[in-house]
């Protein structure tokens, strides 16, 4: 029941529930004050983990290896839509967007509203799971 809620809140302590098998009361208890009062910074989340979750699928951090959507090596400073041997919208290619951590802010918050008519329609509306996911590429060895 308890874990239910949790699931529903959130997706990272029912991860944890996974993985342990019980949520701690301690961390339920930590999970719920940052709920309440202060919001969870990019640190306290798994940038990486998220990245496996949510971009992996389409997506590697290994330069050279195109997926359904261009590999992320070397991405920070990276022009849009330049990656060789990947397929892109059209609308991509002409965005004139250089990747850095507002333009990817601004991008994974809603992709189409900021390159109409882009391909990749993933988005990550809560902030700080954006924010641990760039932190992540930015952590990334340029290739
Ligand atoms: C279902 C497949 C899919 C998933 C999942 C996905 N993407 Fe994409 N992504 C694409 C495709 C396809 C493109 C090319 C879009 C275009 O050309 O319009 C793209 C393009 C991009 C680009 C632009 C790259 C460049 O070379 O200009 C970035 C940055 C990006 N994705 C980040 C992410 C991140 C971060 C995630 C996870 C939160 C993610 N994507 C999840 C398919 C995906």
């Amino acid at each position: 029941m308890m874990s239910t809620q949790i699931r529903a809140m959130s997706g990272l302590p029912a991860d944890l529930a996974k993985r342990t098998g019980r949520v701690p009361l301690a961390t339920l208890l930590l999970i719920s004050g940052q709920l309440c009062h202060s919001p969870a910074t990019a640190q306290d989340v798994d940038g990486a983990r998220l990245f496996q979750q949510r971009c992996a699928t389409c997506h590697s951090v290994e330069a050279g290896q195109n997926k359904a959507g261009p590999h992320l090596s070397g991405l920070i400073g990276r022009p849009a839509g330049t990656v060789e041997g990947a397929t892109y919208s059209n609308a991509m290619r002409s965005s004139g967007i250089t990747w850095d951590s507002q333009t990817l802010d601004t991008f994974l918050t809603a992709p189409g509203r900021m390159v109409g008519g882009t391909r990749m329609t993933v988005a990550i509306p809560n902030a700080t799971q954006r924010a641990a996911i760039i932190q992540y590429l930015e952590s990334q060895p340029a290739d």
